[in-house]
């Protein structure tokens, strides 16, 4: 059954476990992430960025997830807008049947400049009062996503010619965040711990604490009835990429987020965990594998069935680490 976020995830407030939001745009993906969801009897949130809904088609997309709800009846989805870029997104996310939307108002409507406070503010209260009203579930965003290591915002976050963020910039303030949440009333609150976007997220194998994770236990406590959202979650697995590599990609040194990083975000109270480069790598590796080691094949079902079967091993180990399985 459809479900919105704010119910989805107060069972796992209650349950003390986090959910992936698992980026989606196609078939394979959503295929994926349903049979791993069935395998280990998971909730499921599906998440649509804008252009992966003018990848898909919206109609297409829609239609994608209603067959997915109406093939596992047991499986409760969560049908998530990411990154909405303004209230105009969102309304239209909401209008294609998404019973939860995210209105990114940390930064301004083009995506990549960091906005005002107040704009935030302004904007992500007007998307609440309207999702509100058809009972659909609002996320908002407060501060600038970036890796403590480098300073860099990562993919989709870049600050333009500002360059490196400060340290301070990268870590939301509780202080803020509970003014926020009284001001607009969101249902879940993006915030700034540590994470950035895409495949590079760190030059060196992560050590120690990788995630501000004295900040993440702060925030909950200055608003415990929100649920915290972690993105650019992805672990950026090395098996994937030597896979890559050694079927002619040329992917840079990089690493993710440990996946024990990221279990201890959630035992502070992290709930919604995004994840799409993982799958991406998974598919791709997947892909170039069979492509070089099958050369005789042409049928592309071969290669899109390898990609979902990869795609499924990330999925079912997310489910699994973060406790989510058997939550269903
Ligand atoms: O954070 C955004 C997601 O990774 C979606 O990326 O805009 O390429 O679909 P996309
Ligand atoms: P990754 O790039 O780490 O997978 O993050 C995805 C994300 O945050 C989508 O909103
Ligand atoms: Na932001
Ligand atoms: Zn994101």
């Amino acid at each position: 059954a459809l479900i919105a976020l704010r119910q989805l995830l107060d069972h796992a407030a209650d349950h003390g476990y986090g959910v992936p939001a698992f980026n989606v745009n196609n078939l394979e993906q959503i295929h994926a992430i349903m049979q791993a969801a069935q395998a280990t009897d998971s909730p499921v949130i599906l998440q649509a960025s804008a252009g992966a809904r003018k990848y898909a088609g919206e109609a297409y997309l829609r239609h994608m997830v209603l067959a997915a709800i109406e093939t596992h009846p047991d499986i409760p989805v969560c049908l998530h807008q990411d990154h909405g870029a303004s209230p105009a997104v969102c309304i239209q996310a909401i209008r294609s049947g998404f019973s939860s939307v995210m209105m990114d108002g940390s930064l301004r409507e083009d995506a990549k400049t960091p906005a005002s406070y107040d704009y935030n503010v302004a904007v992500t209260a007007e998307v609440c009062k309207m999702a509100h009203a058809v009972g659909v579930s609002v996320e908002g965003e407060l501060g600038c996503l970036g890796s403590l290591e480098t300073g860099d915002a990562g993919e989709e976050d870049g600050v333009g010619a500002a360059g490196k963020l400060t340290h301070d910039q990268m870590l939301t303030d509780p202080v803020e965040a509970r003014d926020f949440v009284a001001r607009t009333g969101v249902d879940a609150l993006a915030i700034a711990i540590g994470t950035s976007h895409g495949a590079y997220k760190f030059t060196r194998p992560p050590t120690g604490e990788v995630l501000a994770i004295d900040r993440i236990a702060q925030i909950h406590t200055a608003v415990p009835n929100t649920h915290l959202v972690m993105h650019g979650s992805s672990s950026v697995p090395q098996e994937w990429l030597a896979i890559i590599r050694q079927y002619g990609g040329e992917l840079k040194e990089t690493y993710g987020v440990p996946v024990e990083e990221i279990v201890r975000g959630i035992a502070s109270g992290v709930r919604k965990v995004n994840i799409d480069t993982d799958i991406r790598l998974a598919m791709f590796g997947a892909m170039r594998q069979l492509m070089a080691t099958q050369p005789g094949e042409f049928d592309p079902r071969k290669a899109l069935a390898a990609a979902t079967k990869a795609a499924q091993g990330i999925c079912q180990a997310r489910f699994e680490a973060f406790g989510c399985a058997g939550q269903a």
